[in-house]
């Protein structure tokens, strides 16, 4: 027989102690909704547990009484991933509490930490022990790990590290009928039989909860040179991109793309934010090259790629950091992009990805439709051009109202999902599907993958209580 709320409620606190159990309303409220606002989840409970153990046992319970479970880490996410749905029949898991580093191999270059360590925490663990721990997201200060991997994030590194998913050694997951995973091995080969770690990266809490994971890191790096280049145009950003490869033994760390809306509405909203160059410039990117050893010469070789595109007209103008203070104010003005449009109103976000010497084409293309078709949204196309993956965002024009604007989200998204396939690229490249990108996951993925998909999920979560409603639909 299904117990009631309260029967459930009462078995959890005997798992948990009272005061891990927060039912009132102000308590939940947190975890009741998304960072942007988009959903507004109502639930039975909020879990706080402590242990691997206790997360095991509420899984176990929540399955034999077929309730829903929904995985909640730092809450950052854009796609809607950890909040319940409006049922009230849903449990929220925080990860919070699971935030101890167990260890740190230097020597091996990796670390264990579990899942709701904040992912700034683990930098700074690292830096510590002379590692780096590359995964580098505008939200590091908040977002946890276990939310990291569960979306498979990506972030402003990729283009030398990797995404999540290619920085993790080993994992532990609880599974929806209670059973520990015990996969957190340090090892860098292993080809015993099929990776079933991997399937839980990026599977947004749908087959499991990831409560630990042993993640590689990498020699610090000790020589960086950062600039902010003014470009001719997009396609002149891809050229640059491919010489400073070259250039710098392919040591290019990020390689981010800002439209000069970026900088108008960063200057305009964040304090403290001010344009790095003198004139207004259409296009500029991000660089940073960098290596571990502390006099490589990343600036000179920087230095002179810059002044050849420079002369070959790539390049406009740039202004290079000479100390940490002012590459971290050319980081702040980059990161502060999404908090800078928020503040500026209602926006559409679209996390596209296409082949990066394709995105010059994409983005005038895309760009053309907007202009001729959605002439109420003011576009704001920045990200990461390293990787082919742009932030093809759309914010509300002034004077154009809020709601109308949003609700014209899915004939925008669907206009230019089309043409990113068209390019053959990815309608998610990094944050996810969520509950927002379901419809488009069904709409665009593979018949046979979405099969396999199903697959998986049936095999792993046979009564459908992980994060339900999300990724997939029952
Ligand atoms: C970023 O790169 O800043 C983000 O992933 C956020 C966004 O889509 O706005
Ligand atoms: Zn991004």
């Amino acid at each position: 027989m299904t117990p009631s709320g309260e029967e459930l409620r009462a078995r959890l606190r005997e798992i948990l102690g009272a005061d891990a159990v927060l039912t009132a309303a102000a308590d939940c409220a947190p975890y009741l909704t998304d960072h942007r606002q988009l959903y507004h989840g109502a639930a039975l409970a909020v879990l706080r547990p402590r242990t691997v153990a206790q997360v095991s046992q509420v899984l176990a319970c929540c399955n034999a009484a077929r309730v829903g479970v929904v995985p909640h880490g730092g809450n950052t996410s854009y796609c809607g991933g950890a909040t319940p749905d409006e049922s009230g029949r849903q449990l929220v898991l925080s990860l919070q509490r699971l935030n101890r580093i167990r260890s740190l191999d230097a020597a091996n270059y990796s670390l264990v930490a579990e899942a709701g360590c904040i992912l700034g925490q683990l930098h700074a663990a690292a830096g510590q022990a002379e590692r780096c721990l590359p995964l580098t997201l505008g939200s590091q200060g908040s977002c946890q790990i276990g939310g990291n991997l569960s979306t498979n994030a990506g972030g402003t590194s990729v283009l030398r590290y990797g995404m999540a998913r290619d920085l993790v050694l080993g994992l532990e997951v609880v599974l929806p009928d209670g059973r520990v995973l015990d996969a957190l091995s340090a090892l860098r080969k292993d080809n015993t039989g099929y990776d079933v770690k991997s399937l839980f990266l990026g599977a947004e809490g749908t087959l499991g909860v990831i409560t630990a994971a042993t993640l590689k890191l990498f020699p610090m790096a000790r020589d960086v040179a950062t600039a902010f280049t003014a470009v001719t145009d997009v396609r002149a950003a891809v050229t640059l991109l491919a010489r400073l490869r070259e250039a710098t033994s392919d040591r290019v760390s990020s390689f981010e793309l800002i439209p000069r809306i970026a900088v108008e509405l960063t200057t305009r909203h964040i304090p403290q934010v001010t344009d790095p160059l003198d004139r207004a410039h259409d296009w500029y990117v991000l660089c940073e090259v960098s290596s571990s050893h502390p006099a490589d010469g990343m600036e000179e070789l920087l230095g002179n790629a810059l002044s050849a595109a420079l002369g070959d007209d790539l390049v406009r103008d740039a202004a290079v950091a000479r100390n940490e203070r002012e590459r971290a104010a050319l980081w702040k003005l980059r990161e502060s992009i999404p908090e800078a449009q928020r503040k500026d109103g209602a926006s559409l976000k679209h996390d596209i990805a296409v082949p990066v010497a394709a995105l010059p084409d994409f983005l005038a293309r895309a760009s053309a439709w907007v202009s001729a078709n959605a002439p109420q949204g003011r576009l704001v196309a920045y990200g990461h051009l390293g990787d082919g993956n742009l932030h093809f965002n759309l914010n509300a024009a002034p004077g154009v109202d809020a709601q109308r604007f949003l609700a014209d989200a899915p004939r925008v998204g669907r206009a230019i999902h089309d043409l990113v396939c068209e390019f053959g690229g990815s309608f998610s490249a990094e944050h996810g599907i969520g509950r927002l990108k379901v419809g488009e996951l069904e709409h665009y993925a593979n018949a046979v993958e979405l099969q396999l998909m199903r697959a998986v999920k049936t095999a792993f979560d046979p009564h459908g209580i992980m994060n339900p409603g999300k990724v997939l639909r029952a």
